[in-house]
């Protein structure tokens, strides 16, 4: 089954109640947070407190997208806020803290997630395959939405999820970034089953519409 998880940074941040009862409304299984600290990424989105705002407003399940360096410092914290699925970078620290966040977050009761840049390998999962609910592949540099879809990432996409298959096939694959209508057809052919989408669903003005195309 593929699930759509819409990113509000595409969304009104004056009217983010609205746009997320929009989604919810139209089918969207999660809501994708984008965290940025100005530093892993340079771009600033938000933190704690609109987290924990959109928490009490909604029973979707929270995708938090944590673009920070070090998130082990923060992990607990994101938690705390009401994420459901916490993804951190696998550039964002070493190997050892990046596996203790992981556990950190198993720890709280919320699903651990591993995210890879473009130019990082697939490889780069092995180690947190195990210990991870969802890998997300970045089919754009993070930091902001809007860009282009990368195509090259597909065999990355497919990579992986032969490793999931073999070592943890509960395991979701999700992509984030560029990812519309037609771009969504080679992401689910290469084995995604969960789309990030921020432009595409909220610059629709059919936004169920919209999610059903996602689908493929
Ligand atoms: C980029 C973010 C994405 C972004 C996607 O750093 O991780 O989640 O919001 O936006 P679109 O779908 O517009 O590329
Ligand atoms: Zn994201």
């Amino acid at each position: 089954m593929i699930r759509v998880s819409p990113s509000i940074l595409a969304a009104d941040f004056a009217d983010l109640g609205r746009d997320i009862g929009r989604i919810k409304q139209a089918g969207a299984e999660y809501v994708h947070i984008d965290v940025m600290d100005g530093l892993f990424v340079p771009n600033l989105s938000l933190g704690f407190p609109v987290i924990s705002a959109i928490r009490r407003d909604t029973e979707l399940p929270l995708d938090v997208h944590l673009m920070i360096e070090r998130p082990i410092r923060y992990v607990e914290r994101f938690c705390e806020a009401g994420a459901d699925i916490l993804t951190i970078h696998v550039e964002a620290d070493t190997p050892e803290n990046t596996m203790q966040a992981l556990e950190k977050i198993r720890a709280c009761g919320v699903r651990p997630a591993i995210c890879v840049k473009p130019r990082t390998p697939a490889e780069a999962v092995l180690p947190y395959l195990p210990l991870c609910s969802l890998i997300l592949v970045m089919t754009v540099e993070p930091g902001f939405g809007g860009q282009k879809f990368m195509a090259d990432m597909m065999p990355k996409v497919q990579t992986i999820r032969g490793y999931i298959d073999a070592m943890n096939p509960a395991c979701e694959l999700e992509v984030d970034g560029g990812v519309d209508s037609g771009t969504c057809r080679l992401c689910i052919a290469s084995g995604a089953n969960v789309l990030v989408a921020g432009s595409a669903v909220y610059k629709s003005a059919d936004i169920p519409a919209k999610i059903k195309e996602l689908r493929g």
